[in-house]
């Protein structure tokens, strides 16, 4: 017998063919059993019509529970109405296992109830949909930077010093070295990276103790960081714009059926693929208080300001050129005005917040120096990275990208708890 995936088969109609997967849902009505079958690809409706069966196998069709695991023999055909839909008629059933009482019904369940049936919850067609556009935008952002001469360079997850701050690292006893810090981003591997490569990125968790409920917040997120040498503040920026635009395609090219399960609205997302807006932060700071909003020139924004900022936008907003004291040691001073630098934040549109953080890189050894020993730094622990400035320095930026963040925005969920496998929090780690 044949076997053949649900997506392919369309190439089949008419010929016998075997369907291995799972019962989705079972629905009766007289001399028909409804099975709706899924198997990783895709569902289908199978029909087993009780005339046309033995009594056999009409009866395991009844006894068929939700998630009850099958291999269905049957012959596909297009659904009468709906062109692009086949049906299934069933011919045999062979039962792998029935299934007990399913936790996951059709009733409207709490969230608390699914995230703590996550392993059962990944099987419901929204979370299925989601995987599937985290497999695309996974890829996508590989491929753009495999075509445009980015080396693969996996950074370590152990590591002797922070990336992004003290306040949201966690710490693990390392054997007779003393602590070691879970990272924060691989972008400091990144620059070494370069001096060898040009070209550079990972893609790996990364990890935040952020004492955050927000939606936009995982203990345990997915970073791609990039990083090239000669690239400044504005190519980086069109490089990231470059990208983003890249995987929204993609996503639109492979992921039609998934978008339709998301109610993801494709025509805004579609707009989306166009020149991106870009405002200085000091820019941003006047809209917001033009809206109203009680803001200082030398503060970060929120949740709210970020909505503020892009609910009217139908691109992604860059906001450039940020007051130094609120951003990261790195980042290389703007040459027109040290107290602003040269990083970029990228906020999606709608108010689903920020995508990516990025910046030209300091790359004077004096300054970085002088700027760590403001913060209070250790010179000994970052000699490694202060040594990129003393050997070969050049001018160079990069970017990260939270995968969470950006597969939440183009599928259109809310929360990014839904757009990894097992999320991460900060009050919850099961399962
Ligand atoms: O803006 P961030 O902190 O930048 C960096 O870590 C740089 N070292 C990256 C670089 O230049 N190579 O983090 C980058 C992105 C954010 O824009 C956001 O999308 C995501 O990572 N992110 C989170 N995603 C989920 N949960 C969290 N707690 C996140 N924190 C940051
Ligand atoms: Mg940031």
């Amino acid at each position: 017998m044949k076997k053949v995936l649900i997506k392919k088969i369309g190439d089949h109609i008419g010929e016998e063919v075997l369907i291995r997967g799972w019962v989705r849902n079972v629905r009766s009505s007289g001399k028909l059993q409804f099975i709706i079958l899924r198997d990783g690809t895709a569902e289908i409706q199978a029909v087993a019509f009780k005339p046309e069966l033995s009594e056999e196998v009409f009866a395991k069709a009844k006894s068929l529970t939700m998630e009850s695991s099958v291999r269905i023999q049957g012959i596909p055909k297009e659904h009468p109405r709906r062109k692009g839909v086949y049906e299934l008629a069933v011919t045999d059933i062979d039962i792998v296992q029935i299934a007990d009482e399913y936790p996951i019904a059709k009733k409207e369940h709490g969230t608390d109830f699914l995230l703590s049936n996550r392993h059962l919850w990944i099987r419901s067609s929204k979370q299925w949909a989601l995987m599937k556009v985290r497999h695309t935008v996974y890829y996508a952002v590989c491929e753009y930077l495999n075509d445009n001469g980015f080396f693969r360079f996996d950074s370590p997850i152990l590591t002797p010093n922070p990336c992004e701050g003290t306040t949201t690292l966690f710490e693990v006893p390392y054997f007779d070295e003393g602590t070691a810090y879970l990272s924060q981003s691989g972008q400091l591997y990144l620059e070494n990276g370069i001096m060898s490569l040009g070209r550079v990125y990972d893609f790996g968790p990364v990890f935040r103790a952020e004492k955050s409920k927000s939606r936009k917040h995982l203990t345990e997120f997915w970073m791609m960081d990039a990083e090239a040498a000669f690239v400044e503040h504005e190519e980086n920026m069109q490089i990231q714009q470059e990208l983003i635009r890249f995987v929204i395609r993609k996503v639109m090219a492979s992921n039609g059926a998934e978008l339709q399960i998301l109610a993801r609205d494709v025509e805004t997302l579609k707009k989306a693929d166009a020149p991106f807006a870009v405002k200085t932060h000091k820019q941003a700071v006047d809209y917001l208080k033009e809206k109203g909003v009680d803001i200082g020139y030398d503060d970060d924004f929120g949740a709210e300001e970020e909505s503020l900022l892009t609910q009217e936008s139908e691109v992604p907003l860059f906001i450039e050129k940020w007051p130094t004291d609120i951003k990261a040691f790195y980042m290389k001073r703007c040459p027109e005005d040290d107290n602003y630098v040269l990083g970029s934040d990228l906020l999606a549109p709608q108010g689903y917040g920020e995508l990516i953080g990025g910046s030209q890189r300091e790359d004077d050894y004096e300054t970085l120096k002088q700027r760590m020993i403001d913060e209070k730094m250790s010179l000994d622990d970052y000699g490694w990275y202060l040594d990129l400035r003393k050997y070969g320095s050049v001018p160079h930026s990069g970017f990260g990208i939270g995968l969470e963040r950006l597969i939440g925005w183009i599928s259109g969920v809310r929360h990014i708890r839904e757009t990894i496998p097992f999320p991460r929090m900060i009050y919850r780690i099961y399962p």
